[in-house]
């Protein structure tokens, strides 16, 4: 495995039905998760070896090793 970040990651949802798209690692970069929120519903997650990158579609507050992001309305 390739990834030798262990640090999570906490998306707060902001409003009903924001997505949490997980994008596969390697040579390709498909969707293979869609996890939907409720306003107030969190999801704390990691990258992993099956998950290189993570799309987040509504509004949410996104809690990183970086600081805290929040997706536009
Ligand atoms: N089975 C996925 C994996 O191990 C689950 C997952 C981990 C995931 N992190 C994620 C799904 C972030 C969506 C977003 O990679």
């Amino acid at each position: 495995m390739n990834n030798q970040d262990n640090s999570f990651f906490v998306i707060k949802a902001k409003e009903n039905g924001v997505n949490v798209i997980g994008l596969t690692r390697g040579q390709d970069t498909k969707f293979h998760h869609l996890e939907k929120l409720d306003r107030g519903e969190v999801m704390i997650a990691q990258f992993t070896e099956h998950t290189s990158a993570v799309k987040v579609r509504g509004k949410a507050e996104i809690f990183t090793p970086y600081g805290i992001i929040s997706t536009e309305d």
